[in-house]
């Protein structure tokens, strides 16, 4: 096994050799553009990681890590026109820099790219691989949906929300290592855990990323700090404070979720006041807590060496901790 650094190192070199630019440069400029604007490399690292936890080489996997952070990137890349962003990963994001139909054809063409990067394995694996990409591709088709259903509605439960971070997030960070475990020829039911412990850490990382968003650094943190709050969106910070809070508070935080406004500045001092007051911060910290630890569960399952668990113990803690 290497470093989670060497894995992002190979990757990122095996990026650079696919990234090249074709006509129309309209269409590929965009893509090059969000694929080298750099990011934690996340997901592709799982995929390299879980192949050698299950004995492969990850080498072997470079394509379906790339594949996985082509889709991911694909989906940001539409997510920002969805979320009206203008920021990603401290640069303008791509429908701001050239405009929404770009983004959405170069968005489209990187779907495509990321099934095309399958083509390079033999038939089951290209079968296996294809498979968990299609179920897992509209599962995030389905959660962006109810994101962005839930800015509208008013009654958005719990456990509705976790069920959109699930579908909208943590099934790709599943899908990752379930990739890795796949290219490895590891059998179905480790294929399966690792799922399971990627999918834990997926909420888990979601949740952080809700967080961050209204309590990041914006010097930082890359993206715009309270866009979620700008937007509406119904966050587990946004539905514990309502829970939480006074009648009065939660007028006030309805009143404000309710409506476009001038001065965004305001709206997102309040809102934040009143997720710390109330309680709702520290209440999604601990939901962090929560489904790390689920995940940490699952990896008690595997039949593999304490060191591996280690760095996949290691990994998790790291997410939890981080402030990008
Ligand atoms: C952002 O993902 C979108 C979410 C699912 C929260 P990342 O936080 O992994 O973004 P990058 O790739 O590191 O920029
Ligand atoms: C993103 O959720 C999920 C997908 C891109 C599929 P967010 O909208 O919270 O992601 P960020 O915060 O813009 O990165
Ligand atoms: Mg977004
Ligand atoms: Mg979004
Ligand atoms: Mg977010």
């Amino acid at each position: 096994m290497l470093s989670t650094e060497k894995y992002q190192e190979e990757f990122v070199a095996y990026l650079k050799k696919y990234s090249t630019l074709k006509e129309p440069k309209n269409l590929y400029e965009p893509i090059q553009y969000i694929l080298g604007l750099g990011g934690k490399r996340l997901r592709p690292v799982l995929t390299l990681m879980t192949a050698e936890i299950f004995n492969g080489d990850y080498k072997n996997a470079l394509d379906a890590a790339l594949s996985i952070e082509v889709f991911h990137n694909f989906s940001l890349v539409h997510d920002d026109i969805m979320d009206d962003a203008p920021l990603r990963r401290g640069q303008e994001t791509v429908h701001e820099k050239w405009d929404i139909n770009t983004g959405i054809l170069s968005g489209d063409a990187m779907l495509i790219m990321a099934y095309q990067l399958f083509e390079n394995y033999e038939a089951k694996t290209f079968q296996s691989l294809a498979k968990l990409f299609s179920k897992t591709a509209i599962e995030v088709c389905e959660g962006q949906q109810y994101d962005v259903d839930f800015e509208t509605r008013n009654d958005v439960t719990v456990t509705e929300y976790l069920k959109m971070i699930e579908y909208k997030t943590a099934v790709l960070v599943g899908a990752a290592m379930k990739m890795g475990a796949i290219v490895a020829n590891a059998s179905n039911n480790d294929q399966n855990s690792i799922y399971e412990f990627g999918r834990n850490l997926g909420v888990a990382f979601q949740l952080q990323d809700d967080y961050l968003d209204a309590f990041g650094d914006p010097k930082t943190f890359g993206k715009q700090v309270g866009g979620d709050i700008i937007e509406n969106k119904k966050t587990y910070l946004y539905l514990k404070a309502l829970k939480f809070s006074n009648e009065e508070n939660q007028l006030k935080l309805k009143g404000l979720f309710n409506s476009v406004l001038e001065d965004n500045d305001a709206k997102i001092s309040t809102v934040k006041q009143i997720f710390n007051s109330s309680g709702a911060s520290d209440a999604t910290q601990e939901e962090i807590k929560n489904y790390t630890n689920k995940a940490f569960l699952v990896l008690e399952s595997l039949d593999i060496s304490d060191e591996k668990k280690t760095l996949l113990h290691d990994f998790g803690n790291a997410l939890m901790n981080r402030n990008v």
